[in-house]
């Protein structure tokens, strides 16, 4: 009689782990199509797609059918991630196109926008990826440092967005997307430069959405927290020079890859907006809205240990 209620629950149980299996792999297949339907033969125009999380978002979309348009200052190394996709040998995808773009110069971006439709005749999701991070006090920040970080972060993403819409609008279809960062929706000591761009760049999306929604066309703003890229390397001091250092926050980040999927998700849901970040700061944004004076405190204690 015990053998025979043991054997029942075996059964019962792995017909139920068998089921559960089952049902996620349909999921599975469910959220694989979907992407796919949305996204096969998009061309997707990718910022600072030479490293970090333009190269995940490269692979992602890549990956999902779209053609993609790789661009950065460093040609060499847009080369390297071009070779790394056709490697993956995904059938029935275009070769990535790499084109050069400073995005600190504002002359490169009408000429941009009709190389790419030059090559692929449309632009249907443009993802302003590209920015540089900010490692210093206000008071140790050159003014030069502050135009730098505006100019790359927001100024840039504002006119190649401004360059790309004209035919986007006539099209009456298109999506943008801007990477921000959970500083764009806080200020911690240390970032002035990098927090006020990516506010910038908040507010910007936000007024941009209300104006393009009549024409179909889609906007998201995506706030990463820690992703583990090499973006505190490459952060400006106050000097203008790299910072150098990878920091443990970074580290110890989201790898990019599992941010590159969400914001792909992102797009394909037509997200307005997307955190993706650990604990901490999402509850600092929650902070700053529900208890400012609790925030402001500890903020002042951590630019005393800062500095
Ligand atoms: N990693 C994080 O924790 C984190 C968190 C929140 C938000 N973000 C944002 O995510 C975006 C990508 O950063 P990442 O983390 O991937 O850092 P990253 O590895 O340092 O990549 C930065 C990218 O931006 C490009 N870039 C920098 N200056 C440029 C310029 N003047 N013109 C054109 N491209 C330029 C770089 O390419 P070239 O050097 O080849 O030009 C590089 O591809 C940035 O906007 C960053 O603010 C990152």
């Amino acid at each position: 009689m015990k053998s025979l209620g043991v054997s029942w629950f075996l059964k019962y149980t792995g017909l139920s782990i068998s089921v559960a299996f089952g049902m996620l792999h349909l999921y599975n297949k469910y959220i694989e199509r979907k992407r796919r339907n949305a996204l096969e033969g998009k061309v997707v125009v990718i910022t600072g797609a030479s490293s970090g999380i333009g190269e995940a978002l490269a692979h992602v979309f890549y990956e999902y059918g779209c053609n993609v348009i790789l661009a950065s200052r460093r040609k060499s190394e847009l080369e390297r991630v071009k070779q790394n996709l056709l490697s993956k040998k995904v059938e029935n995808t275009v070769e990535p196109v790499v084109i050069e773009l400073d995005l600190a110069d504002k002359n490169q971006f009408e000429l941009f926008i009709q190389k790419v439709h030059d090559v692929c005749g449309k632009i249907d999701i443009l993802i302003n990826n590209g920015g540089v991070s900010h490692r210093d006090s206000v008071i140790n920040t050159k003014m030069d440092v502050y135009e730098k970080i505006m100019n790359i972060n927001y100024f840039g993403s504002v006119g190649l967005t401004k360059a790309a819409l004209p035919r986007m609008i006539e099209q009456k279809s298109g999506h943008i997307v801007f990477i921000s960062s959970v500083q764009g929706l806080i200020a911690i000591p240390d970032r002035s430069a990098y927090a006020a761009s990516k506010h910038a760049l908040q507010a910007f999306g936000d007024s941009l959405r209300a104006e393009m929604n009549q024409y179909n066309i889609n906007v998201s703003v995506v706030s990463p927290g820690y992703v583990k890229t090499a973006v505190s390397l490459n952060a400006l001091t106050g000097s203008g020079d790299n910072h150098g250092v990878m920091d443990k926050s970074t580290a110890c980040g989201f790898a990019a890859e599992y941010c590159a999927i969400k914001i792909l998700d992102t797009v394909v849901q037509k997200n307005n907006e997307l955190v993706v970040s650990q604990f901490t700061p999402r509850l600092a944004i929650f902070l700053r809205q529900a208890a400012p004076s609790l925030y402001f405190w500890i903020m002042a204690k951590r630019a005393v240990k800062t500095t």
